[in-house]
């Protein structure tokens, strides 16, 4: 009877067991893994047994390098956990962490990665300096792009990424990563990039008005700046009307979550336990 009843208990729990996908973290500028670790401690205690992969790729100031450079390393990275989870994984990445890992997905078409978390990231672009001041104390936005748009600035993370809305000829010119990656530039990528983000089941993306270093914080979500630097939401820019990308086919399958918390700070998106819980938990299964 005691042997029976052991067998009928562990076949119930075991259907009641709920399984994790593996999670990848990828941290964010000027630090390196150990930033995320609160969040990887976050996601273990709530969610059992996930297996949580937290990268330690250009941690501190190897983090300002070429954005490509790190793409193609961190990719190999991702690839080797996804070939070793072929049930899928999820990814999340925070402020820069995020804009790079999208590229990640978006240079892998045969990706398996489910569910994508962009935390705070500059998916639209920076214009913006204050995070910046450690190491250009004086540094402007409004003069950056002289820095930034130049064979020298795109050696750099930041020039990138650097999106200034009143030197937009230079924006195309002289950017070698973001124009690309958001098919503003159509290359000979632009097909996969967009097939390979619209394989996602969801793209979940996080930001909020009191952020106070991405900017536009709108830009978490792809909205950004016109000329006239006024903010144009996401869904009246051509990345999306065009779909450019694939965000309007994520949004039409119900796959696109836009998610805004206001008194969040830029430090506190992944560090905060009742944030996480509230923005990024519920997207892990
Ligand atoms: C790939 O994964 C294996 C096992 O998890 C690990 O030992 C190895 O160092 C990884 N290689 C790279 C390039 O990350
Ligand atoms: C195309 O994508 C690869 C990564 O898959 C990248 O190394 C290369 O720079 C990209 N080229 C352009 C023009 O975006
Ligand atoms: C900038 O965007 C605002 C808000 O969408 C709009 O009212 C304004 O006409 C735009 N200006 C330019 C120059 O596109």
């Amino acid at each position: 009877m005691r042997i029976l009843w052991t067998i009928i208990i562990s076949i119930c729990c075991a259907e009641f067991t709920i399984s994790y996908k593996p999670v990848v973290l990828l941290h964010g500028i000027l630090s390196g893994s150990d930033s995320m670790s609160i969040l990887k401690y976050e996601i273990e205690k709530n969610h059992p047994g996930t297996k949580v992969y937290n990268c330690d790729e250009f941690g501190g100031w190897f983090s300002l390098e070429n954005a490509w450079k790190q793409v193609v390393q961190i990719k190999e990275y991702v690839q080797n956990i996804s070939s070793n989870h072929p049930e899928g994984i999820h990814l999340i990445g925070y402020s820069q962490g995020g804009l790079l890992a999208r590229a990640v997905i978006q240079s892998t078409p045969d990706h398996n990665i489910k569910k994508f978390i962009s935390l705070s990231s500059p998916q639209a672009g920076q214009y913006g300096t204050s995070f910046l001041h450690l190491i250009f104390p004086d540094l402007a936005a409004k003069t950056a792009f002289e820095l930034f748009y130049s064979k020298v600035g795109q050696h750099t993370s930041v020039g990138n990424y650097w999106n200034d809305p009143k030197k937009q000829e230079l924006y195309y010119k002289y950017s070698v990563f973001l124009p690309y990656i958001n098919n503003e530039i159509e290359s000979s990528n632009s097909t996969f990039f967009k097939e390979a983000l619209t394989k996602l089941e969801k793209l979940v993306l996080v930001g909020g008005p009191d952020d106070g270093v991405i900017t536009p914080w709108e830009s978490s979500h792809f909205g950004y700046f016109n000329e006239s630097l006024e903010v144009v939401p996401v869904m009246k820019r051509d990345i999306y009307i065009e779909d450019k990308i694939g965000l309007k086919e994520l949004n039409e399958q119900k796959k696109l979550i836009r998610i805004t918390r206001d008194k969040v700070t830029h430090l506190m998106w992944h560090v905060v336990p009742s944030v996480i819980k509230e923005v990024i938990l519920p997207y892990l299964d």
